[in-house]
């Protein structure tokens, strides 16, 4: 047996920093739970231990701490706070995987505060200049966690990163989760994976999906 690695969650009371960790809390991973918030974290650390009893789930409301301890680190904040959050856990990062999960999206929502030739993950890769950042899991909804098997067949998650190591490792991870890892290709791949979302996005609001409603509150 493989063995245990530690994933660090900052943002873990979010939408999508609670869902992931629900979503591995059956592997054999160590999860820390990272949020300003001890109280919002904490409920959902217990969620997890009760729905999965053996699960190793600790909190923290130091994301330096937290990464400093993990062998990967999951940025499931806005794209707004990932210069923050990278400024906090940048001497602690280093060569650690660090998964970006952000849609740079405007306040709007039609389009990306990212310029053209760049990308939420590859701006993170500047900041952490000496960590492996992957790109996963910007184009699977928080709400896409709790039922990622749909008609019998695993939803598609794409990866993106220039380390193969950590690719291979990110792909393990999401596997976990419960999704299809597809493997898309290098970071520089992640601004096609987040424009893609974006269209996506788009279409959504055209049609006016029911749940759009609830995804626009998500989303940002
Ligand atoms: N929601 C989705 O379905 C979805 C799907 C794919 C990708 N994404 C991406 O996932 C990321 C998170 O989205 P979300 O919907 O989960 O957002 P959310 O529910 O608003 O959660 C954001 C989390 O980030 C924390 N946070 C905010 N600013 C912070 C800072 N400066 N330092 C540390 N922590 C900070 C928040 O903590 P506080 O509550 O204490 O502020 C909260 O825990 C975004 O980049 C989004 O583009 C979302």
């Amino acid at each position: 047996m493989k063995t245990m690695q530690t994933i660090a969650i900052i943002g873990a009371s979010g939408n999508m920093g609670s869902a992931i960790p629900r979503g591995l809390a059956k592997g054999n991973y160590r999860l820390l739970l990272c949020a300003n918030d001890l109280d919002k974290v904490q409920t959902v650390a217990e969620e997890i231990k009760s729905s999965h009893p053996g699960a190793e789930v600790a909190v923290s409301d130091c994301s330096r701490d937290a990464s400093w301890e993990a062998d990967i680190i999951i940025a499931a904040v806005p794209y707004s706070a990932e210069r923050e959050v990278a400024e906090k856990i940048k001497a602690v990062a280093n060569q650690k995987i660090v998964i970006s999960i952000a849609n740079p999206l405007n306040d709007t929502y039609d389009g990306l505060v990212t310029a053209p030739d760049t990308s939420a993950a590859e701006e993170l890769q500047k900041l952490l200049p000496n960590a492996k950042v992957v790109k996963a899991f910007n184009t699977t909804f928080a709400a896409d966690f709790a039922t990622p098997v749909i008609d019998g067949k695993q939803a598609d998650a794409f990866v993106a990163g220039d380390d193969q190591e950590a690719l291979q490792t990110v792909v393990e991870l999401v596997e976990t989760v419960g999704f299809n890892p597809i493997v898309a290709g290098s970071l520089a791949v992640s601004g096609t994976l987040e424009r893609m979302q974006l269209l996506l996005i788009q279409l959504n609001m055209k049609n006016g999906y029911n749940w759009l409603a609830d995804w626009k509150i998500l989303h940002h």
